[in-house]
């Protein structure tokens, strides 16, 4: 028998127990007593460091995506885009990349059951040889509200009631009333795929516009997606009260049992480019996350492969501690002007900041994989060992200097101040369109979904109304089936 097997791999492993400070346990057992049935004396070191570093063990969750499971692998360019990106990791055909990937849901706690109607995060981090690239996407493809502004609200609104802590649809259908940009996040949400089977059969979606910019300094905005290879498979609402009554944790299980048993998962990556000079062309904004690109004039072009054959060694680790965000890009990718994207790049690092302290990217599965130099240092459990005595730049004593130059957007920026929204609003047509491309039993499923959340006793007549109008502006037919539903004359 291996005699380290059961032992932290990163410990100087002794023979014997030690507190934290290395000094010798010779009883982990018993607490030191005044004599054998007397009190417990406050010298108990030991006991004392055991319980509090066991007092101290969980970090505040995230705030959103809590519960979530990890797991290795690699990137692999199949396809070559540098006509369209500098990025070193996809500079040619057959360069691998390191990642970590963590899956979740969204909107429940850390131990919540992976049945629920949610949406799926799907976040890669890219160790690449410039740097980590987070590409911090969902399994849909859209979002439900436009600007960052809303994201507090819808958040709240989507989370449990703060006075029963029970989720509560009148207050989502409540909500989202005011929001008809909603709708066709609604048309994954209520859909089939709004529970999937597991996190192995769902697609990842970068949902944000970004921007590939090339040597030559030609930008393109970009959309990413995740397709599995083993294909998109969902629970259906009864399936899903089976599964998730027998096992809260099942698709963690499944990710972890499909990895050891050696069936790697395994996604394709493909991207949707737009010319920014061409962005007037279309019926929707580019850069609204409340719209997909058509793929009949945007076609889906392939750039690699993703495959996961490794578990992680420790949850805490690699999954509690592991920490994305949008705003970490790698030259060659930049972010675009898309409002909530922009709200992203400061909510991430600044969460991260609360939730594991100003050095969470010295944590090993955060750090990147390269070297990597600057003067940010100190701060709360900042564990680097630092000797050098030039600490600021530039100094006539420290070689270090600037990176190459590598190109940005050049777009140049003008306009007044102002708080606005987005102009081709045009809600209702692509949900319209996605209900429309389903067969009847799978449009028949997402009625029944609606008139029994519509159907909920505190949903007044006045917010039913609303809804029902949406849906026939999306579908006139839709719209009528459920007033009949409900009973209800459709009031557009
Ligand atoms: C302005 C809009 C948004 C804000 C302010 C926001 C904020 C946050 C915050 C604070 C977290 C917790 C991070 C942590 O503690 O590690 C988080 C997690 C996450 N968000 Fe967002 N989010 C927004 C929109 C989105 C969108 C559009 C997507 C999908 C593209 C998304 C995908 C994710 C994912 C996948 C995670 C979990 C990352 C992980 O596995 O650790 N979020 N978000």
């Amino acid at each position: 028998m291996d005699p380290y097997k059961y032992r932290p791999s990163s410990a100087h492993n002794t023979q014997y127990w030690t507190t934290n400070s290395g000094s010798p346990v010779w009883n982990n057992n018993s607490s030191l007593t005044v004599g054998a049935r007397g009190p417990i004396l406050l010298e108990d070191y030991h006991l004392i460091e055991k319980i509090a570093q066991f007092d101290r063990e969980r970090i505040p969750e995230r705030v959103v995506h809590a519960r979530g499971a990890s797991a290795k692998g690699f990137f692999e360019v199949t396809h070559s885009v540098s006509h369209l990106s500098c990025a070193d990791f996809l500079r040619a055909p057959g360069v691998q990349t390191p990642v970590i990937v963590r899956f979740s849901t969204v909107i429940h706690e850390r131990g919540s059951p992976e049945t629920l109607r949610d949406p799926r995060g799907f976040a890669v981090k890219f160790y690449t040889r410039e740097g980590n690239f987070d590409l911090v996407g969902n399994n849909f493809p859209v979002f439900f509200v436009r600007d960052g502004m809303k994201f507090p609200d819808m958040v709240h609104a989507l989370k449990p009631n703060p006075k029963s802590h029970i989720q509560e649809i009148w207050r989502i259908l409540d909500f989202f009333s005011h929001h008809p940009e909603s709708l066709h996040m609604f048309t994954f949400l209520f859909d089939d795929v709004g529970i999937p089977q597991d996190y192995r059969h769902m697609d990842g979606s970068g949902v944000n516009t970004y921007t590939l910019i090339n040597k030559e300094g030609k930008s393109h905005y970009v959309k990413f997606h995740w397709r599995p290879t083993c294909g998109v498979k969902c629970l259906l609402d009864d399936e899903a009260v089976v599964v998730g009554g027998k096992n809260h944790s099942h698709a963690t299980k499944d990710l972890y049992d499909a990895i050891a048993a050696g069936n790697y998962p395994e996604w394709k990556l493909y991207i949707q480019t737009i010319d920014p000079d061409h962005e007037d062309r279309f019926d929707f904004d580019p850069l609204d996350v409340t719209k997909t690109w058509p793929e009949d004039i945007l076609p889906l072009q392939p750039v690699g492969r993703l495959v996961l054959n490794k578990n992680i060694d420790n949850f805490f680790a690699e999954n509690e501690q592991l920490a994305f965000c949008p705003a970490i890009v790698v030259p060659g990718i930049h972010y675009s002007d898309d409002k909530l994207l922009q709200t992203r790049i400061f909510s991430y690092a600044d969460t991260q900041r609360h939730r594991l302290g100003p050095n969470y990217l010295m944590l090993p599965a955060n750090a990147p994989k390269c070297a990597h130099h600057n003067n940010h240092h100190e701060g709360f459990m900042n564990f680097l060992h630092r000797d050098e005595e030039v600490n600021y730049f530039p100094s006539r004593y420290d070689p270090a200097r600037h990176a190459e130059s590598f190109p940005i957007p050049s777009a140049i920026l003008t306009g007044r101040r102002e708080k606005t929204v987005i102009e081709k609003e045009n809600n209702f047509k692509q949900p319209g369109e996605r209900y429309r491309s389903w067969d009847a039993e799978r449009q028949e499923r997402y009625i029944h979904r609606w008139v029994e959340s519509l159907s909920d006793p505190r949903v007044t007549h006045e917010i039913r109304s609303i809804w029902l109008s949406y849906w026939s502006q999306c579908d006139r037919s839709l719209g009528q089936k459920l007033a009949t539903r409900l009973n209800i004359k459709p009031s557009m």
